[in-house]
Parts: structure tokens; sequence; C-alpha cells
């Protein structure tokens, strides 16, 4: 059972005791991204800083708790003299290559031993199962673009050499379901597992509402999931929160519901692993921030740290009761 957290809030009495005593996983819910550790330029004597992400591992580890890493390739939460620097045409796709492969080992060596997981890739498709265009791929991209996958599967590789003994996963969101994103990922896997490529599991983020709470939805997930497992894939639920449009006590109950039916999800398959949330407090959750306050109330602790239905939800799937 894991929770998204941020070092910058451990000085926090009910935040950190909620963290430390009630998990057995975090994943940090930012600074292991590339702005974060990777601040400065390669040319510059020190580009990378683990300042903040080394305070929520030493965290993990005064509480027992396996740490989750995220993430490694993606085109969100860059650094301004990467984003520059391609806009002004500084960094070609050599430069790139280097780059990447310098920040995946770099930041997989720092780590190893430490991070038992890492999402290597993070939403490179889109809806419709094409792959985005993004820096990495094909914007210009690391001298792989034009080539499908073939980006993602040299950013596997490198991870291998970073760290062997780190599971290595792909991480989205909206391929939860069967759908024509959820269709292209398994067909990348499967590509991958047949032809040896190192990637070990699938990340579901699993950002919903409650028209989650659907019975079609929920069993075209459970179908999606199992045939992710099927492939000898692990499976973790990486992200997941069920946004609200209120925070009343009906609301929290049938979100209490959702929170069951998606944990039981999990615990049905045994290939599932890890259920993580994105956060694991009202207080501090992406939602409002992301909804321009139009919802919230997502998570299984309210502002003051109270266990809501949703905490009680998971806990039933857990223990059968
Ligand atoms: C979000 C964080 O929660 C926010 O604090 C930040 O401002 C933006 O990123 N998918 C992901 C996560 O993989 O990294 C995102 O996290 C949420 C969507």
């Amino acid at each position: 059972m894991g929770a998204a957290a941020q070092p910058q809030l451990l000085s926090e009495a009910g935040y950190a005791t909620t963290l430390g005593s009630e998990y057995s996983q975090l994943e940090p819910e930012n600074v292991m991204k590339f702005s974060f550790v990777h601040p400065r330029p390669n040319t510059d004597p020190a580009p990378y800083d683990f300042t903040q992400a080394d305070q929520l591992v030493a965290f993990a580890e005064q509480n027992s708790m396996r740490v989750r890493g995220h993430t490694l390739v993606w085109h969100k939460q860059l650094s301004g003299w990467l984003t520059s620097g391609i806009a002004a045409g500084t960094y070609r796709s050599s430069d790139l290559n280097f780059i990447l492969q310098d920040h995946i080992t770099t930041v997989m060596r720092h780590y190893a031993g430490r991070v038992y997981a890492w999402d290597v890739v993070n939403e490179a498709f889109n809806g419709d199962g094409t792959l985005a265009h993004t820096v990495w791929y094909d914007s210009p991209g690391i001298g792989l673009a034009g080539r499908g996958t073939a980006y993602i599967e040299q950013a596997l590789s490198w991870a291998h050499a970073g760290d062997p003994n780190a599971k290595r996963f792909y991480n989205d969101f909206g391929a939860e379901t069967l759908n024509a994103k959820s269709d292209a990922i398994y067909q990348m896997a499967r590509d991958f597992k047949q032809r040896g490529v190192p990637l070990d599991g699938l990340g579901f983020q699993l950002h919903v509402n409650l028209s989650f709470d659907n019975p079609n939805t929920l069993d075209s997930f459970a179908q999606n999931v199992k045939r992710f497992s099927d492939l000898g894939m692990e499976i973790h639920f990486t992200e997941f929160d069920a946004a609200l449009d209120g925070g009343d006590p009906q609301r929290f109950a049938s979100q209490g519901d959702l929170y069951r039916k998606v944990t039981l999800v999990c615990v049905q398959n045994p290939n599932c692993k890890v259920f993580q949330t994105w956060g694991f407090t009202d207080k501090y959750s992406w939602i409002p921030q992301s909804t321009n306050n139009q919802q919230g109330w997502a998570l299984p602790f309210d502002l003051n740290y109270n266990k809501k239905p949703a905490y009680f939800g998971m806990l039933n799937a857990l223990t059968g009761q």
C-alpha cells in the first residue's frame, strides 16, 4: 500500500505520522522528476541535485517503507535549460540521446538498492493509441523518431544498465479499461516480452471520479488488468484518486465503495502488487489545483488526517470484511 509524498510536508506531524504508520511504500509526487534532480545542464560541474528526493528516501527507510521511483522519461516538468535549449536548437537529437542516457543512468545509480521499481517511461501514448510527439520521441527526439516504440525500448535498456535489480515500469493514465490506448500499450508490452526487452510491469495511474463506478467500466478494467497480467507483467495501481464535486457524507460513502471495488481488482489479481494513491490527505492533493478548484476530496484521509470511508473501502477489500 503506497502513497505519493512530498518532502516539504514531512515537518507537519500529522502528515509524517500518517504516512509513516499507514503505508508500506512511498513514491515522490514530484521530487524525482527531471526538473528537480537535473536542474542544471550536463556541462555544469553539478548538473544533478538529489537533496529533496534523498529526504523522502531517508524518511521511507526510517519507517521501513519501500520507495517507488517516478519518473525518468516524461515530457513534462523538464528543466528550463533543457526546454529552452531545445527551442533554441542548441540541443539536437544526438545531444538529447546523451542527455537522456546520462539522466537515466545517473539517477538510477544514485538510488540503486534503495528504489526497487521505476516508472522508466511515463505517458508516451495519446488516447487514440498513437505515440505522443515529445522531446524524447520526435521533437526532436533521441534519434529514433518515426521508429515507434524504439525510443521506449532504448530507455528501458539504459535503465537496465543503470540498476539491473530495479523493476522497470511503463506508466500511463486513461489506459485502465479496454480502449485504443490500452490496446497500443498492450501491443508494445507483448512485443517487448517476446523480444526480451527489459519491461517488468505496467503502472495504471487511475485518476478517476465516481463515473468509474459503473459495472461495464469496472468489468472492462478488470479484463484489461488481467490481459497484462497474463502476459507476465507485474501490475501497479500507481496514482489512484477519486475526485468528488463536494465533500459531503453521501459522496464520501460512494467514494468509499469505489475505493473498495478498485482495491479489490488488485487484490484479486496475483500479479497486482501495489495499490497506491496520489497523496493520502485531501489537504494536499493535486486535484483542486488541476481542476481549477472544481473538484477535490479525492483521497482516503480528510483535511485533519481523519480516515474517510475511502480508507475503510481499501481496508475492507484487503481484509475481505
Ligand atoms: C502531478 C503532481 O501531483 C503535481 O503536484 C504537479 O504539479 C504536476 O504533476 N500523472 C503523473 C504525475 O504521472 O506525475 C502527475 O503529478 C499527475 C499526473
